[in-house]
């Protein structure tokens, strides 16, 4: 998905190398999140009455040679003590990836207002065909570009506002999902961002110590940007707004003076859609609400809506990540690193909520809502992905230890349905980002219509966090790889955690409890046990990586493995595959089954076992080779394949997070074989912002 980065230096000197780099930095951090070009728009060489733009269709190191070929013009040593430079990444949606298409867009020749923007316009012909009427040409297919000019001929129509109202009055006119960071000749050293949709973060590094840990918000009512409308009932020009003044976020300990900077004063801000980006610079940052617009102007920051929804400041988060957690280390890729981290990241998910001797569980994020989640209708898990299959492992856990019903929906098909919802039930909405648009799409349906929302997400202030009633963050540290690993294994324990807490108080439970709590216990060992399989997994895949297809097979807490399993391989290899549930043999999937066709079986030994190994004769039967994975010392099964993956032993209920793993490692050497890129899927993104 796009990324955006934008850095701001007042009283900073910065050379214009220093810039450029540190734009390109900030694009290299979120090329996890996918994309096709890339480009950068700063001041021009000697002067700020102009703004440069470089762009490169493909990757940012394209981006980055292009840049170092043009040195000389783009004049490296030059030194600014105020500017601002925009920087994005795109992935295709509105036309072909190329140089024209990619951001930043701008108002026209002059480049007098220049944009990036993250998410989809969806009214954007209407308003192209208001400003070609208006005598504007286009450049490009995107959606973006009429964005810059809008914002132009705003100005040409209200020639007396700010940066910031004119930026108000052009999101007033949008509808759909953005994320923008606007500069300007007209407002040099001036930036503006905002958000709908689509998430956006502020990062400020200071000097001096932030006096308070809150930007306070103000309001524009008196102002109406809705002035300017396009089409029919066009307006004119706006009145001049009133004139207000800019709150600084670095106010008095009482909270009552505005403050600005004194001369001197150095602070920096980075704008980005996510937090990888900012953090090796500051870990103060301010996430933005929707419709919030912020504006830097001399330095301050302050932030702006219209109207008086929500809270009335922003919080200045400390960000809690390690810059060495986005980093590579010694493994080729951060899926590999990702996989490997899986015994760490299990433990960070469980930290502080098991208390092992007296056999509690203690869920901080929900823990007011447990009464009432009790006493619920029923409880629903909605997802995409990997993310959904999360609610596939654990819905019969789930079942078991709420004796709740428990439906469970990929968030895409429950927007396309009218899914009656009731106050009294609870829902879960599970993403990793916290910004999948359908998944949110489907929360705010939910909410709605009165239910109780809890939040499961990796992402700490994302938007599915602040949209929740309650939830419970996952804590599997940075996800870069496009590919879900940790995320999915620190998702199934978190649902494990929230059956625990549920069943607390039932006597009859208190046996199978205390069984998957110290089945936890061992869980860290066990994934360890698992990661040493990864030399038999490569010979595996070295047997496997030319093949066109593979199936995987298995059923009850397995099934989920299955699917999961069978979306690494098809997102990451390119090769069909699928997760097919065994009971499900006889009803048309066996007709796949012969001697060359790769199998894989999950068999092990649960409440499903003896199910599982007529399954494996049926396929054996019709001369199918499967390999397996299945428990440490299974002989019995073994006999049946020349590979088998042999996995430690744990409770049932578990099972699936240590299935898993082979799954991951196989996908994973089967990309690097087949030379595909592993980090960086082709079509994907890691977070999906749009529908
Ligand atoms: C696959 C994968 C995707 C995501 C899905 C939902 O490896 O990562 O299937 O799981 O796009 O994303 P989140 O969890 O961020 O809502």
């Amino acid at each position: 998905m796009c990324g955006i980065f934008a850095y701001l230096n007042h009283l900073t000197p910065r050379t214009r190398k220093e810039i450029l780099d540190l734009l390109i930095k900030g694009l290299q951090r979120l090329e996890y999140r996918g994309y096709d070009s890339a480009g950068v728009g700063v001041d021009g060489p000697t002067s700020n009455a102009n703004i440069t733009l470089v762009k490169a269709t493909g990757k940012v190191k394209q981006l980055e040679e292009k840049i170092l070929e043009n040195k000389e013009f783009l004049n490296f040593d030059g030194v600014h003590t105020v500017h601002v430079g925009i920087a994005h990444t795109r992935w295709a949606t509105h036309g072909a990836p190329s140089d024209v298409n990619c951001h930043p867009q701008r108002s026209g020749e002059n480049n007098e207002f220049v944009v990036v923007h993250n998410g989809i316009i969806t009214n954007y012909k209407d308003i192209k065909q208001f400003l070609i009427s208006k005598g504007m040409m286009f450049e490009s297919e995107t959606d973006t570009e009429i964005i810059a000019k809008l914002i132009k001929l705003i100005r040409i129509q209200n020639p007396n506002d700010g940066f910031r109202q004119l930026v108000e009055k052009t999101i007033a006119q949008l509808e759909g999902a953005f994320a923008c960071v606007f500069k300007s000749t007209s407002f040099p050293g001036e930036c503006v961002a905002t958000r709908r949709g689509s998430p956006l973060l502020v990062g400020i590094k200071a000097e001096s110590a932030l006096e308070s840990d809150h930007i306070p918000v103000q309001y524009s009512l008196d102002e109406d940007p809705r002035m300017v409308k396009h089409g029919a009932s066009e307006v004119a020009g706006s009145p001049a707004p009133r004139k207000k003044t800019s709150a600084m976020f670095r106010v008095d300990a009482d909270q009552t003076e505005e403050i600005h900077p004194s001369d001197g004063d150095s602070v920096e801000y980075f704008f980005a859609s996510d937090a990888s980006a900012i953090i090796e610079h500051t870990n103060r940052v301010i996430y933005l609400e929707d419709d919030d617009v912020a504006a830097c102007k001399q330095g301050v920051l302050s932030i702006h809506r219209i109207n008086r929804e929500g809270d009335s400041s922003r919080e200045i988060t400390t960000l809690k990540m390690e810059i060495q957690q986005i980093m590579k280390g010694n493994f080729s890729s951060f899926m590999q690193k990702e996989i490997f981290e899986q015994p760490e990241s299990v433990v960070n998910t469980m930290r502080g909520r098991i208390n092992y001797e007296q056999e509690t569980v203690t869920l901080g994020g929900i823990k007011t809502y447990v009464p009432e989640i009790r006493r619920c209708r029923r409880l629903l898990m909605i997802g995409c992905g990997t993310s959904y299959h999360s609610a596939i492992a654990t819905r019969q856990l789930l079942e078991e230890l709420t004796e709740l019903p428990v439906m469970i929906d990929l968030a895409s098909d429950f927007l396309d349905r009218n899914t009656p919802i009731f106050r009294d039930d609870v829902c879960f909405f599970i993403s990793q980002s916290g910004e999948t648009a359908d998944t949110l799409g489907a929360l705010r349906y939910c909410k709605s219509r009165g239910a109780l929302i809890v939040g499961i997400t990796n992402t700490v202030g994302s938007t599915i966090c602040r949209e929740s009633h309650c939830g419970v963050h996952i804590n599997a540290g940075p996800e870069i790889g496009v590919a879900s690993t940790k995320a999915y294994t620190s998702q199934i324990l978190s649902l494990v955690l929230f059956a625990l807490v549920m069943a607390e108080d039932r006597i009859s439970l208190q046996a199978r409890r205390s069984e998957i709590i110290q089945g936890l216990r061992q869980l860290p060992d066990l994934i360890r046990k698992v990661l040493d399989l990864d030399g038999k997994v490569l010979t595996i895949a070295k047997e496997l990586y030319k093949k066109r297809s593979l199936l995987i097979m298995g059923r009850g807490f397995n099934f989920a493995t299955c699917l999961e399993g069978a979306l690494k391989v098809k997102e990451l290899t390119y090769m069909h595959s699928e997760g097919i549930q065994s009971g499900e043999l006889k009803h048309g999937p066996l007709a796949l089954v012969d001697s060359t066709v790769p199998i894989i079986m999950i068999i092990t030994r649960d409440c499903v076992f003896t199910k599982c190994m007529n399954a494996l004769q049926q396929v054996t039967a019709r001369d199918g080779r499967p390999i397996l994975i299945c428990e440490e010392g299974d002989t019995e099964t073994m006999k049946w394949s020349e590979h088998a993956l042999e996995i430690p032993r744990t409770v049932d209920a578990l099972q699936g997070i240590l299935t898993v793993i082979p799954m991951q490692l196989l996908s994973y050497h089967l990309a690097v074989l087949r030379e595909c890129n592993v980090d960086c899927p082709r079509n994907l993104a890691k977070s999906v912002t749009v529908e």
